[in-house]
C-alpha cells in the first residue's frame, strides 16, 4: 500500500508541474517570434501524468488478483 499512496503523491505533485507548464507556456506564446517547441512543455509531465495515472487506474485489478491468489 505504500508504493501506490507514494505513487498518488507523485503524480499529485507532477499534475502541479503540469499546471505550471500550461501556464508558462500560455504566456510564453502571447510573445512575438515565441518558438514553436516552447508549446511541447507540457507535454513532458503529462507523459509521466499518463504513465503513474495508468498505473494507479490498474491498482485495484492488481489488488483484486493479489487477493485471490492469497
Ligand atoms: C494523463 C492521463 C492521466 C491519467 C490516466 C490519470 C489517472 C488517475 C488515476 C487512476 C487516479 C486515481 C483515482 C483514484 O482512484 O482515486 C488519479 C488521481 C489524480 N489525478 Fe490523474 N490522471 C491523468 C492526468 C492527470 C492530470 C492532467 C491531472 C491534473 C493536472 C491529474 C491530477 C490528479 C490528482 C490531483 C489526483 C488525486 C491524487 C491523490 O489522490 O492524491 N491527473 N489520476
Amino acid at each position: 500500500m505504500s508504493g501506490s499512496k507514494g505513487i498518488r503523491k507523485f503524480h499529485r505533485v507532477v499534475s502541479m508541474v503540469f499546471m505550471a507548464t500550461v501556464v508558462f507556456t500560455a504566456v510564453a506564446l502571447t510573445v512575438n517570434n515565441s518558438v514553436i517547441w516552447v508549446s511541447y512543455v507540457p507535454l513532458l509531465p503529462l507523459f509521466v501524468l499518463m504513465g503513474t495515472g495508468v498505473y494507479m487506474w490498474f491498482l485495484p485489478t492488481l489488488a483484486r488478483r493479489r487477493a485471490r491468489q492469497a
